[in-house]
């Protein structure tokens, strides 16, 4: 079973977004990959999304630091393929607990909105872990220097973690698809950019989950 953290300290960066797509992407498989995912925030974004959702993949269910530990061990055993797990912004306590066991840990990063403090609480928190990140530039503008800018700034600040090839743009279909229970592959066609978008990280971070 691989863990697939979704983490920043950093509130609305596109965390539960990206969580969700890459839940519903690996739960579309071709081999039937059995996925969960774990909504850790008490907004409940992911929960919310599933409660509009009709299809029955991927599962989600609300976790709280009790129970959090349970699910992945009773995940484990059930042999679901991937955990997905949506985080809190803020200083989630005991994000220790789920950064440990993270296979991989997603980081969104908005160009434009850097956030230095957050940024460092995050890749420490990471690090102290000894976990594996993955940068992605979510909500990048359509024009302009601000994502190779911000790239630059995370090359530098945390050299060890890697930034995604696949920048997901800023387009409105994203946050449309959420709220009818979809993800965009399912909302828009193939061709739309924001689908492609979104299925090209998704292979990217299983390439980096194996
Ligand atoms: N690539 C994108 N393009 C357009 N809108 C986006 C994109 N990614 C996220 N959004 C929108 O930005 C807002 C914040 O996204 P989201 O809820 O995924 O962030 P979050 O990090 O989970 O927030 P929180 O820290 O509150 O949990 C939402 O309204 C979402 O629809
Ligand atoms: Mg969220």
């Amino acid at each position: 079973m691989k863990v697939l953290t979704v983490f920043t300290s950093k509130g609305g960066s596109g965390k539960s977004t990206l969580a969700i797509h890459m839940a519903v992407l690996a739960s579309q498989q071709k081999r039937g990959n059995r996925v969960l995912m774990l909504d850790y925030d008490v907004q409940e974004s992911s929960t919310f999304w599933t409660r509009t959702r009709k299809a029955e993949n991927p599962p989600v269910l609300p976790a709280n630091a009790g129970s959090l530990v349970g699910y992945l061990d009773q995940a484990e055993e059930e042999g679901i393929d991937l955990v997905v797990v949506d985080m809190p912004p803020h200083s989630a306590i005991h994000a220790d607990l789920v950064l440990s066991r993270s296979d991989l840990v997603l980081v969104p990063v908005r160009p434009g909105a850097l956030d230095l403090w957050a940024l460092e609480t995050t890749v420490k928190a990471i690090n102290e872990n000894h976990a594996r990140g993955i940068f992605v530039l979510n909500q990048v503008p359509a024009r302009g220097t601000e994502a190779d800018e911000t790239e630059e700034v995370l090359a530098q600040m945390a050299p060890q973690i890697p930034v995604a090839k696949s920048r997901m743009g800023y387009r409105k279909p994203f946050s449309s698809a959420l709220t009818a229970g979809l993800a965009i592959t399912e909302f828009a066609s193939p061709r739309e950019k924001a689908a492609q978008e979104a299925t090209a990280l998704f292979k990217e971070i299983k390439r980096n989950l194996k």
